[in-house]
């Protein structure tokens, strides 16, 4: 059973910085954790990884930041954290989101296009982009 809880204490945001550096391979100051909503995942008492978003302009919102420990990867967790990262973009009123995704990432790009979002524009890294709510 996985936990999802917003992330507000400084040392929990530090310690996703180690891990987005050492598994995203970018670099963020804990700061920015902070400031736009992340979520901590737990599977029991273990962080199984972290989610974050960001509002971009108006309705729109960058889903980014996503991280699952590697013994916990393969067992659904990123795939129930991008589904948790939608309804929550949903209930906020979100119109699209989108994800910036390394050309090389299979891995989370397979993941992305599993929950319906589709290739918007190529290169090293390409844009993801998914609607949330149909047009008038
Ligand atoms: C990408 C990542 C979040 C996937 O997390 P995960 O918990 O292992 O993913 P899930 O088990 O929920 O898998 C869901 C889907 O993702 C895709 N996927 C996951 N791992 C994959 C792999 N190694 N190769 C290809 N597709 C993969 C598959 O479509 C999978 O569905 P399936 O099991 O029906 O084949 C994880 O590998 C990770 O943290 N990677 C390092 C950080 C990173 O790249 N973050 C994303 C930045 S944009």
């Amino acid at each position: 059973m996985l936990k999802f809880v917003r992330v507000r204490h400084y040392s929990l945001a530090e310690l996703i910085c180690e891990g987005l550096e050492l598994h995203n391979f970018v670099k963020r100051q804990p700061e920015v954790i902070l400031k736009s909503p992340h979520y901590a995942i737990y599977e029991g008492e273990k962080l199984a990884g972290w989610i974050g978003c960001a509002r971009r302009r108006g309705a729109v919102f960058e889903v980014r930041h996503l991280t699952v420990r590697p013994e916990l990867r393969g067992k659904g967790v990123g795939l129930a954290a991008v589904e948790f990262m939608m309804r929550l973009l949903r209930q906020h009123g979100a119109v699209c989101c989108y994800a910036h995704i390394r050309r090389d990432n299979i891995a989370s790009q397979s993941l992305f296009q599993k929950c319906g979002f589709t290739l918007m524009r190529e290169g090293l890294v390409r844009k993801y982009l998914k609607l949330l709510r149909e047009g008038p």
